[in-house]
């Protein structure tokens, strides 16, 4: 009787592992990176120079080329213990110089933005905060040669057996996988706990999967391209029929983060996919993330890589509104940047000079302790002109895919001088919106001005405001 217990019992552990494995909020970040998805990159010639609108990149052209410097000082290590800080108006391209210095740095190098306000909170400590997004920003990069089966699933048959324990119902005794490569075929015949990794994967006939042959674990690839037709979703991947014989060698490459790696191994969750199994990289009855458990991850990290097994890939951190942090965060930053392995750090401000947070009397630059703003190399954005607004504000029309009238480029363009980029910009979606509720597929003149009396830009907005100053305060 025990026996029969058992049985659901052990693969209830599994089962539970259905819940996903630690994000890094990617959905908020991606929200937040949309408004710059037409920067690819600087857009810098070989020598450095930035005398071409290239890569989403309009003028800024200073900016443009020491961020280059930047880029080339990091890949060639010789940013370490340093940040950048991005100082300018708002509206003028700092967060878009940030991520297009990191998609200069290489495709997979994780990103992570933070607004300075994001480490006030009431339940994690200040200082917590910043580890957190420090270790997110730092990828790593598990290469590995297994012994697995891979081939498109051509048969997926569970074999059902009366369960000799217990009077009730069937279990899956085993299943019957058949896969298929360019070379040949070859039908498996795996353990029940690997069809409800199937089951978990949402594994179908027709897609291109991999079992780990020492582990069972259970990948799928993508589904095969003969299956590709025109009425299926989007979002599936689809991939050719893998070559050579089913029964292989592979090098499997997995991105992850050291926060990742935190996580997982802060609540071990057990199981056969890649994240539970580094999730146990440390024996620890502990649930939370603390400097220990850091350091014995880090501990292991680093024999990874001693034995070539992992490659550590650097990210960058971008701190926007960095006034906006205290001296205790200051303080914990430049300990921060002194640690061997950190992140590409990148600081935005549009402050002047301003009293450091958290003292009664410090007045620093950009409101940021002389200590740490010695280690910072700044580079300065400048407003933009009539002509650029206009390229830009051209630039995101055409990737949100609307379309202008008559004189409306100019006439946003003008706003945009007259008030900023970002408002013109921010002018486009309802206008947009209001186009399509008079049944026109393009922006008029018209629609414009009825936004422009709807909403105020900012400027406008505090001098009415201060000029009717004396009825708001009486
Ligand atoms: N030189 C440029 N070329 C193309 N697009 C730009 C350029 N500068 C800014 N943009 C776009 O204009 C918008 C506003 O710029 P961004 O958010 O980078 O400004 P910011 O300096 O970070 O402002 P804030 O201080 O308010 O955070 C974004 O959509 C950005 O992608
Ligand atoms: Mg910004």
């Amino acid at each position: 009787m025990s026996a029969s217990t058992s049985a659901p019992a052990n693969s209830a552990p599994v089962a539970h592992n259905a819940l996903p494995p630690p994000s890094t909020s990617s959905a908020a970040r991606s929200s937040r990176i949309a408004p710059h998805s037409h920067i690819k990159g600087l857009g810098l010639s070989p020598e450095g120079f930035a005398n071409l609108d290239t890569a989403g990149f309009i003028g800024q052209n200073n900016a443009r080329e020491a961020c280059g410097v930047v880029v080339d000082l990091v890949k060639s290590r010789k940013f370490s213990g340093r940040a950048l800080l991005l100082a300018g108006a708002p509206g003028t391209g700092k967060t878009a110089l940030a991520l297009a210095i990191s998609h200069e740095l290489g495709a997979k190098v994780p990103f992570c933005p933070m607004v300075g306000s994001e480490v006030y909170s009431t339940e994690v400590k200040k200082t917590e905060v910043l580890a957190e997004v420090f270790r997110r920003a730092i990828g790593l990069r598990i290469k590995e040669t297994k012994e697995v089966y891979e081939g498109e699933v051509t048969e997926l048959t569970p074999s059902e057996s009366e369960n000799p324990l217990s009077g009730y119902g069937k279990t899956v005794s085993h299943v019957i996988v058949g896969l298929k490569t360019v070379k040949g075929t070859k039908q498996l015949r795996l353990d029940p706990s690997i069809y409800e990794a199937i089951l978990k994967e949402k594994i179908v006939v027709g897609d291109v999967i991999y079992v780990e042959a020492n582990t069972g674990a259970v990948k799928r690839v993508g589904r095969s391209d003969a299956y590709a037709s025109s009425y299926d979703l989007e979002s599936e991947t689809y991939v050719p029929l893998p070559k050579g014989d089913v029964h292989k060698r592979k090098e499997l490459v997995q991105d992850v983060t050291l926060g990742d790696l935190d996580a997982a191994n802060a609540r071990p969750q057990g199981g056969q996919d890649i994240m539970s199994v580094m999730g146990s990289l440390v024996k620890s009855g502990r649930t939370e993330v603390t400097d220990k458990l850091r350091r014995e991850v880090n501990k292991v990290v680093k024999s990874y890589v001693d034995q070539g097994v992992a490659e550590v890939v650097p990210g960058v951190v971008f701190i926007d509104e960095v006034h906006m942090l205290d001296i205790e965060c200051f303080t914990y930053l430049n300990a921060l940047l002194e640690s061997p392995m950190a992140p590409t750090v990148i600081f935005a401000t549009n402050r002047g000079n301003a009293l450091v947070r958290g003292t009664t009397d410090v007045i620093s630059p950009h409101g940021i302790p002389v200590d740490l703003l010695d280690r910072c190399l700044i580079v300065k954005t400048d407003s933009y002109t009539r002509e650029q607004v206009s390229k830009v504000v051209q630039l995101r029309a055409n990737v949100e895919g609307l379309k202008f009238g008559d004189g409306v480029l100019d006439k946003l363009a003008g706003e945009g001088e007259k008030s900023s980029l970002r408002y013109a910009l921010q002018l486009l979606t309802p206008a947009s919106i209001l186009a399509s509720l008079a049944g026109r597929t393009q922006i008029d003149i018209d629609d414009i001005s009825e936004m422009n009396e709807l909403f105020l830009d900012a400027k406008t907005s505090a001098s009415m405001i201060s000029e009717s100053g004396a009825a708001f305060g009486s």
